[in-house]
């Protein structure tokens, strides 16, 4: 692994559309760029990794986070598994591949988006695994630019439909990070704003999420402040009062699964700010690609919710803020209902958490 200020990679080959990206690709396709979100808002600097194990452990650690991210992020862990397999016959080439799979979907529970891309590069694996190894890895790389490209496609999509919902002026409350940084580009729910905002809307956005990761603070302050869009911080404990007083025209999140019947998970603290959101009769919306939507898992009960380090609680920038011997807790998602949601947009169409299924085609 190695590490540069400056983005790796030729501005040509940048897929993510923006002066910086959460995952690239190499243009010969023998390394995997991530920036090292941990580090922001104070560095900005990128990991340079060459391995599907240092790929895993890149989200693992949270180098590079959000639902199609870590998606985008897996499929190029595994180019870099069907590059070093090229000189495998076809059983070897599945057994490298597998194992690779295998390594980066243990790698976070929660976000679907990291096993659907895992499942495709797999049944791509498949169906290409007796032909010459350097076909194999050149499709695999193809695949999964292809992969990154229809993401930011979808945050397009989705932006423009959530946009005309958003107010014409006013502050906007997002929770921890949806845009850029957390997919291949543009964003989720800060797609939507930044939709609105290209589309002549004077909004403002409040961003919450300061604890356990600062999420909020560290991230999407720190892209919204970069493509100059209005932002302040709150920190969550904020949300209520600010909601009370009508300062809050709309919520927008993004999700890291929904299940079948319309429930998202989505970073904790989400729930708090949809249950707030009802109570003050505001619109709570939800911006995702269709990868997040997983319709074999009936409803929110069925949603693994990963459990994090203590310590990401316990200690902020290596400082103690709980004492010695006493754990924190963290989990690191919530489940917000499908009945607290007013409507969902992916790049399929919108629809409200009832008739999410409708978009499945
Ligand atoms: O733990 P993370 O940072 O991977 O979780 C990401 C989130 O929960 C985001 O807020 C999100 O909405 C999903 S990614 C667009």
């Amino acid at each position: 692994m190695s590490v540069t200020n400056l983005p790796p990679w030729a501005p040509a080959e940048a897929l993510s559309g923006a002066s910086y990206s959460a995952a690239e690709l190499s243009a010969d396709g023998d390394r995997v760029f991530l920036l090292e979100q941990r580090e922001l808002p104070v560095v900005e600097r990128y990991v340079t990794l060459t391995t599907p194990a240092e790929v895993a452990e890149g989200i693992r650690a949270m180098v590079v986070r959000g639902a199609p991210a870590i998606g985008i992020a897996a499929a190029y862990g595994m180019v870099l598994a069907a590059r070093a397999a090229r000189g495998e016959g076809a059983e070897g080439y599945l057994h490298a591949l597998r194992r690779a799979g295998a390594l980066l979907d243990a790698s976070r529970p929660t976000a679907v988006n990291l096993s659907w891309a895992v499942r495709r590069a797999l049944a791509l694996a498949e169906q290409h695994a007796p032909r010459d190894g350097e076909q194999r890895f050149q499709e695999m790389a193809a695949f999964a630019r292809a992969l990154h490209r229809d993401d930011v496609a979808a945050c397009r999509a989705m932006g423009r439909l959530g946009a005309a919902h958003l107010p014409d002026e006013g502050a906007i409350l997002t929770h921890c990070n949806a845009g850029a940084l957390a997919t291949g580009g543009y964003g989720t729910a800060l797609g939507v704003i930044r939709a609105a905002i290209e589309a002549g809307k004077r909004l403002r956005v409040l961003a919450d999420e300061t604890r356990p990761y600062l999420q909020g603070a560290r991230l999407t302050a720190w892209e919204l402040h970069k493509d100059g869009i209005p932002v302040e911080v709150l920190a969550d404990s904020m949300a209520g009062w600010l909601m009370q007083r009508g300062e809050v025209k709309a919520i927008v999140v993004g999700a890291d699964r929904i299940a079948r019947n319309g429930d998202v998970a989505n970073k904790i603290g989400t729930y708090a700010v949809a249950c707030l959101a009802r109570h003050h009769g505001i619109p709570f919306y939800v911006a995702a690609p269709w990868s997040t939507v997983d319709l074999a898992t009936p409803d929110g009960t069925a949603i693994p919710i990963e459990e994090r380090a203590s310590d990401e609680v316990g200690l902020i920038a290596g400082k103690r803020m709980v004492p010695e011997g006493v754990r924190a807790r963290h989990p690191a998602f919530d489940v917000t209902p499908a009945s607290l949601i007013t409507a969902i947009f992916t790049e399929r169409g919108e629809a409200t958490p009832g008739e999410l299924a409708r978009l499945a085609g």
